[in-house]
């Protein structure tokens, strides 16, 4: 499938997880891509997918582009890295805000650091890097594609700057689609269930065992395949009459 044949797409946080399975099903479809992470130990994975997209029968690019997005300067550094990929007149199609942390402790425990940590990467770098990005996006028809959590329409004890920064960006993506559509660019958010990535093992047990009990659809998590074919579809021409909307993919523990 060739759906995203010709398109440039930026996935934040693709190094492994979530975003590295949404880069490969872009790019399987056809998008060539621009990975950013953040940590040294990353390289790798971020080489090793590479390669891997670069085998792909479409034929898709992909570049990597280490970057600390929970810094002010960070945009700066994906507008170079794109500059030096694709010349400064080249233009992206899709935006998929993806790098995303949490921090586990209670109202009591929280000080300025965590707040910090979660609201600086998740809101406030989800906001500087899309703003930076607005002029380098393609004349029509572009995809911004935010990652949420369902958390971030949950009560989740010990949970509540992550889901509380999560709910921020369903604000976000709201208002952006009523800014951005008149070129037919749409905007829209994913809000993932439990998915086993490493982020999953910092979450409290008793919260993962209880949604799975109650996940109408087989009692388990989800898969990473399973949230990326639905980020790439919404990265398609076939999603162009759905934007502001917030997708829950958590096999209907959260039902909007
Ligand atoms: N897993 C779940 O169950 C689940 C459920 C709901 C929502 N989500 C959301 O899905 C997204 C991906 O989650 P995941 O489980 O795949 O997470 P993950 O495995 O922890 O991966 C996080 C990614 O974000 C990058 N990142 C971390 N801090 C960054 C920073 N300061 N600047 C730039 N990039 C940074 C990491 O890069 P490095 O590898 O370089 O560190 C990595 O690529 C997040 O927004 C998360 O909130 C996940």
């Amino acid at each position: 499938m060739t759906t995203l044949q010709g398109k440039i797409a930026i996935v934040t946080g693709a190094s492994r997880g979530l975003g590295a399975g949404m880069a490969l099903e872009l790019a399987s479809q056809g998008a060539s891509v621009m990975l950013t992470y953040t940590s040294d130990s990353s390289a790798k994975l971020v080489d090793d997918l590479i390669s891997q997209i670069n085998q792909l029968p479409a034929n898709p690019k992909a570049r990597g582009c280490k970057v600390d997005l929970s810094k002010v300067r960070g945009p700066g550094l994906v507008i170079a890295e794109l500059d030096a990929w694709l010349g400064p007149e080249g233009r992206i199609d899709i935006l998929v805000n993806n790098a995303g942390v949490e921090v586990a402790k209670t109202l009591e425990e929280i000080d300025v650091a965590d707040y910090d940590k979660v609201y600086n990467l998740n809101a406030r770098g989800t906001i500087l890097l899309t703003q930076a990005l607005l002029p380098r996006f393609s004349a029509a028809n572009n995809r911004i594609i935010n990652i949420g959590s369902v958390g971030g329409r949950s009560g989740f004890a010990g949970l509540s700057l992550y889901c509380s920064s999560k709910a921020a960006l369903e604000g976000l993506t709201r208002c952006w689609a009523a800014e951005l559509g008149g070129n037919g660019t749409t905007v829209n958010q994913v809000n993932p269930g439990p998915v086993q990535t490493a982020m999953l093992d910092n979450i409290p047990k008793d919260i993962v065992d209880m949604q799975k009990k109650q996940t109408p659809v087989q009692n388990r998590v989800g898969t990473v395949p399973e949230i990326a074919k639905v980020v790439a579809w919404l990265a398609s021409p076939a999603s162009s009459w759905i934007s502001g909307q917030v997708l829950s993919a958590s096999g209907g523990w959260a039902m909007y």
